[in-house]
């Protein structure tokens, strides 16, 4: 079965193809010829996935997925949610975003987190959204040089090392997105 994963993140690309396997086939946004960044401007990780969705249904008519992940820091209320890609600066640059955390939670006790991934799902014209959730707590200094984004910082519960130290595999069975992607291939094989 085809279907476009709207992401242009290789990472991310090749985590949901290792979860989903080989019975489906990833078409991605390059591959369907959109090529600009699709305007993620809603309020909320849900909205942004929808949008992002939407985006490539209503070019396409294909059936398609999109997803939108943020890290929620309970010290920070929330921040940097879903703001995570640009909490630094307006690109996505992954150290200065880590740096800025290190330091909003400088001297703070509670260093709990949460990755939470919203994926909007159309098929067939109706939409439908689930998502995944670690938790777990971020650490004072960056560890690893594997995955992305945050995870030098995420040291996700029950394990001692960050997402950074992990394999994909191991990333992939506990992670936010691993998740969200096990219920994803639930409604697509329900
Ligand atoms: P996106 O909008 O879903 O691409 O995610 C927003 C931002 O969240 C990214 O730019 C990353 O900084 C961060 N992020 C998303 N997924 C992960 C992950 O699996 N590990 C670490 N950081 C992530």
């Amino acid at each position: 079965m085809k279907i476009v994963f709207a992401t242009n993140n290789a990472h991310k690309l090749s985590e949901v193809r290792a979860v989903l396997g080989d019975s489906f086939e990833l078409v991605t946004l390059r591959q369907i010829g959109i090529t600009e960044d699709i305007p993620e401007t809603g309020a909320t990780l849900d909205e942004n996935a929808s949008l992002k969705a939407r985006y490539v249904y209503e070019r396409t008519g294909l059936d398609c997925f999109a997803d939108d992940t943020g890290l929620e820091v309970e010290a920070l209320n929330g921040a940097p949610g879903v703001h995570s890609a640009r909490y630094a600066t307006d690109g996505h640059d992954f150290a200065a975003n880590n740096r800025k955390l290190l330091h909003e939670l400088e001297g703070k006790e509670n260093r709990r987190a949460r990755f939470r991934t919203v994926i909007s799902l159309i098929r067939g014209g109706v939409e439908q959204q689930v998502e995944g959730i670690v938790n777990g707590t971020i650490a004072t200094e960056e560890s690893g040089c594997e995955g992305f984004g945050y995870d030098p910082l995420f040291i996700p519960d029950g394990k001692a090392v960050t997402f950074a130290e992990m394999t994909a595999e191991e990333k992939n069975a506990i992670s936010h997105r691993g998740r969200a992607v096990a219920e994803l291939v639930k409604v697509l094989k329900g």
